[in-house]
């Protein structure tokens, strides 16, 4: 379907069939033959064939633990993964290699903050802000820590569009305010949230702010600095990396007077039967061997998407995203869920009649890849007074064709379901 005559409509300046080939899981077909169509990128993200080749030659030839060895391997090893930190703080343009600590992944990295500034902080009667349309991992770590610590969990509303309150929020917050824990895009709506104002409001009061970057990251260009946040959040696998590794950063000096959290090797400095102290930052964060093939892979990740340039790919998605909201507006019974003025490429929607399962489940027959459900956003379909919705989330690698075909496939859903 030729894209209409509208300005933001016309091809995007991007070299997508060379990024398609760099991707090798979107070049492959499914049941009868028919051509994935992956559009399910909020989940997790393909890898380029950079990444995945890191990723074997570290196992093949430098595998090694790090941190502890004299010996070559370990020294490679380690060299790599602090090259990676270092990457990882040149995509974020954080001030210190010392902010950037490696986790699990963002869920893993909001319950490190919950775990030791939270449980540092909090005390009876405080209150923790965050937004009606969080994430499941940004809810329940802060609901966890207010039920041990007798504190209160405040709650942003947000309107039918999509965008948060603002009003309300600066009402919201109070002396008795610990922490605002925001996404800084909603994986459900694809709101990107106005965080530097936000930001500047909390912080007008000397309240931090914590920001889950799983959505933005793989989207925006992101500058903590600029931002001021105190904390942000990232995952690996949804920027074009492995699984299992993800991003806290924090500013030094929180950091600094947090107590760690995990205990065991490598977060150490001495230990005795009658004391331990602990390393310095960041590896007072990071107990154990970590995911040193992920923290390698994600620095081929990051290399890959900045190569290409992040704002291109962030171009090339900003049009994918007004081609697929025509195109699927115009379809009869289709209702867009989250048309906030500022959105990356998430575009969730429900079909009249049609439970969201099973247009996803038919959509899957046709090879196209979907999310459909909650999407881990329980607080918010409740808000929408919906069970759920039918995602299709976009990333650089998606075309016009993509979304031609998913087009085509909620036209034959319709005829078949409703
Ligand atoms: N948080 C991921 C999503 O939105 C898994 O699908």
């Amino acid at each position: 379907m030729p894209a209409s005559g509208s300005p933001s409509l016309t091809a995007p300046p991007l070299d997508v069939d060379a990024i398609r080939a760099d991707f090798p899981a979107l070049h492959q077909t499914l049941y009868d033959g028919r051509p994935l169509v992956y559009l399910d990128n909020a989940a997790t993200s393909q890898k380029p064939q950079v990444v995945i080749d890191r990723v074997r030659d570290f196992y093949a030839r430098e595998n090694s633990n790090i941190h502890r060895g004299v010996h070559y391997l370990s020294q490679q090893a380690t060299e790599a993964y602090e090259q990676a930190r270092e990457t990882v703080r040149r995509f974020l343009n954080a001030r210190r290699r010392t902010e950037i600590v490696f986790t699990r992944g963002t869920t893993e990295s909001i319950n490190l903050v919950a775990a030791t500034f939270g449980r540092s902080r909090l005390e009876r009667g405080d209150e923790i802000v965050v937004s009606a349309m969080e994430h499941h991992s940004n809810i329940v770590p802060w609901q966890m820590l207010c039920q041990e610590r007798g504190a209160r969990l405040r709650v942003i509303p947000v309107d039918d569009r999509g965008e948060l309150d603002e009003e309300a929020y600066r009402r919201l917050l109070t002396e008795r305010t610990k922490l605002v824990a925001l996404c800084h895009v909603s994986n459900t709506l694809g709101t990107i949230n106005p965080v530097q104002r936000m930001i500047a409001d909390a912080h007008g009061l000397g309240i931090p702010v914590l920001l889950d970057g799983a959505q933005a990251a793989p989207h925006l260009p992101v500058d903590v600095q600029a931002l001021d946040c105190d904390f942000y959040c990232f995952s690996g696998h949804k920027v074009f990396g492995p699984t299992g590794i993800g991003i806290l950063y924090g500013k030094e000096a929180l950091l600094d007077a947090m107590p760690p959290w995990q205990g065991g090797g490598d977060m150490i400095e001495t230990v005795s039967f009658e004391r331990t102290t602990f390393n310095e930052l960041p590896h007072k964060f990071e107990a154990g061997t970590p995911h040193i093939a992920g923290g390698i892979g994600l620095k081929a990740a990051l290399d890959y998407v900045e190569a290409r340039g992040r704002t291109a790919l962030a171009r090339h998605e900003d049009a994918l995203l007004a081609y697929a909201t025509e195109r699927l507006t115009a379809i009869e019974g289709l209702h867009l869920i989250g048309t906030a003025r500022e959105k990356t490429s998430v575009l969730s929607f429900v079909l009249d009649g049609i439970h969201p399962y099973d247009a996803g489940t038919l959509l899957d027959r046709l090879g196209i890849a979907v999310r459909t459900g909650h999407h881990c956003t329980q607080p918010l379909m409740q808000r929408f007074g919906l069970p759920g919705t039918i995602r299709a989330s976009l990333a650089f690698y998606n075309t016009t064709d993509d979304v031609d075909a998913l087009v085509d496939g909620l036209h034959r859903v319709r005829s078949l379901l409703a």
